[in-house]
């Protein structure tokens, strides 16, 4: 069975990220058909039209990966019941130029999370409205909004949560069924 290399971009700066602790949990997770680069966005300059003519390196670094991989999968948190700023530059730079997107084809999965009640479904919505016309097909089910997961790593950033291990598992065995669907 070929492997698939999935960019599992992280919507968050943040050093002691849950959405990054989740998406290192899910690259431990997938099944051997599937690799997940865990992908911060660091670095990546803001999107200015006016750069195209000669786009940054940090962009072309991110384009290559994306254009390079056989899907994308975004683990989020919600920022003021939206995705986050620098989640939503990435998503212009990898979009653009007009017409060339560098997700599109490309099997999307949207992984939402908040320590919060409502698991950041805002962010995951506006993620399912923003990429249909850039990028390839999104999995549609399971869906997955992770609330409560403040508690759900030990200091070293493992997840001892067992519960959500569970739902992690079912998402990331369907993500990569979806993948390797979309790869054929
Ligand atoms: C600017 C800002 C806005 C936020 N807005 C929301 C929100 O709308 N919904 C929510 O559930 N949590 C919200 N939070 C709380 C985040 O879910 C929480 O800080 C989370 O830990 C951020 O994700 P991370 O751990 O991956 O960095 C917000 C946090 C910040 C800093």
């Amino acid at each position: 069975m070929a492997t698939h290399n999935v960019v599992a971009i992280v919507g968050s700066l943040r050093k002691e990220s849950f959405s990054l602790k989740i998406a290192h949990a899910l690259a431990k997770l997938a099944p051997a058909s599937l690799q997940l680069e865990v992908t911060t966005l660091h670095g990546i300059s803001f999107f200015n039209q006016d750069l195209e003519a000669a786009p940054p390196a940090d962009w072309l670094a991110f384009r290559e990966k994306l254009q390079k991989s056989n899907g994308v999968l975004f683990v989020t948190p919600e920022y003021n019941r939206s995705i986050p700023g620098v989640l939503k530059n990435a998503i212009d730079v990898g979009s653009r130029p007009y017409g060339k997107s560098w997700f599109l084809g490309k099997p999307v999965g949207i992984v939402s999370n908040s320590p919060g009640p409502l698991g950041g479904v805002s962010a995951a919505k506006h993620l399912q409205n923003i990429l249909p016309g850039i990028a390839g097909p999104i999995l549609g089910q399971p869906e997955i909004y992770l609330n409560a997961v403040g508690d759900a790593f030990d200091d070293k950033g493992q997840l001892t949560k067992e519960s959500l291990q569970k739902v992690l598992q079912q998402y990331i065995d369907a993500f990569a069924a979806f993948v390797e669907k979309h790869n054929k």
